[in-house]
């Protein structure tokens, strides 16, 4: 431990002796130190804030610090004023009143991972340590589909690609393809923004169309694309909802109407005059009326 403290005041540059003499004595003390079994997960999102909570009994505290690696992040010595600490600090960082608490600001990719508190009581020559893990994330966009369909040799197939941004950790793109589709994935690829350390994750399928079209999706990590087709044949143009599909939808609707009507005026008809045909029973409106017609026409003929 001592060493690991004797590292953190030589090796960075931004530790001037100025915190040498700052924490400068705690050397002597560092030898005992008590580490705490479990360590601590903390989870934040890149661009938001976290609490980081260092647990400590009840008792005053000489000194209490964050540090990462071993780069000094923020803190509270009882000898040295918030002033002097904050010239020190990491710039989004700020200490509680409480003297254990430090709020975290405007979090992006690099300070994901672990850090430790370290705090001493006054009285006692102990040092204690804990460890604390930030696990940021960062949602992926939604996925966007772009599909190229060709039709060489009659042999149709499809290209899609599946592409989301700027989320973390890690996360590859999945298919989701009922099992009747024939295809496979050709290249899948994760980049980071070599800045900002985000993930662009994209990936590249092959669907042999033999199976006629189906609905697919693909998602990063927990955020899915909309539902989309692949395989709609590309040879007859597509006509649902043209306008001469719907003049035809509705002259046939029309004439169906038009011969319902012509039927049941006919059957009134024929149930008025069946009296004339002399109460014969027949199975059925048409067929009354049918006879009925007859009749008439005989009588119209004659
Ligand atoms: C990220 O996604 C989670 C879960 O869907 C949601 O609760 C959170 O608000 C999202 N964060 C941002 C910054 O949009
Ligand atoms: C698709 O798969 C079928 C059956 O395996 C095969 O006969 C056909 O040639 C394939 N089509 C393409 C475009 O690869
Ligand atoms: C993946 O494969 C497709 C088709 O061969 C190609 O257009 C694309 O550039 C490839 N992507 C990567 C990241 O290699
Ligand atoms: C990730 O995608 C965004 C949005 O398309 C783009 O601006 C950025 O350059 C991409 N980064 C990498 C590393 O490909
Ligand atoms: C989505 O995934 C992120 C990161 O993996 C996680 O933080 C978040 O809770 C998840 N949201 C839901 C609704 O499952």
């Amino acid at each position: 431990m001592a060493s690991h403290c004797n590292r953190q005041y030589f090796l960075n540059p931004r530790l001037s002796l100025q915190l040498l003499a700052l924490v400068g004595t705690l050397t002597w003390h560092i030898l005992v130190t008590a580490e705490s079994a479990t360590s601590i997960q903390l989870r934040g999102e890149v661009g938001g804030n976290v609490t980081f909570s260092c647990p400590t009994a009840k008792q005053k505290l000489r000194f209490l610090y964050f540090q990462r690696g071993e780069i000094f992040v923020n803190g509270y010595y009882e000898s040295k004023t918030a002033l002097e600490i904050a010239e020190l600090a990491w710039k989004n960082t700020i200490m509680d009143h409480d003297k254990t608490t430090m709020h975290m600001y405007n979090l992006n990719v690099s300070h994901h991972g672990e850090y430790q508190c370290h705090f001493q009581y006054i009285g006692s020559s102990a040092t204690h340590k804990q460890i604390i893990h930030l696990n940021l994330t960062a949602n992926y966009s939604k996925p966007a589909p772009t599909v190229h369909c060709s039709d060489e040799n009659h042999r149709f197939s499809c290209l899609v690609t599946c592409a989301s941004h700027d989320g973390y950790p890690v996360n590859k793109v999945t298919w989701n393809v009922p099992g009747s589709q024939i295809w496979t994935v050709l290249n899948s690829s994760e980049m980071n923004d070599p800045k900002t350390m985000m993930v662009n994750s994209s990936s590249t399928a092959y669907f042999n169309c033999s199976n006629g079209n189906t609905s697919i999706s693909c998602s990063v990590g927990n955020v899915s694309s909309d539902v989309f087709s692949v395989c709609i044949p590309i040879g007859p143009p597509p006509v649902p909802h043209s306008p001469v599909i719907e003049a035809i939808c509705a002259v046939v609707g029309i004439t169906i109407t038009m011969l319902v009507l012509l039927l049941w005026w006919r059957c009134k008809k024929g149930q008025r005059g069946a009296a004339a045909v002399d109460f014969r029973r027949v199975n059925g409106c048409e067929e009354e009326a049918t006879v009925h017609n007859e009749s008439n026409e005989g009588k119209e003929a004659s």
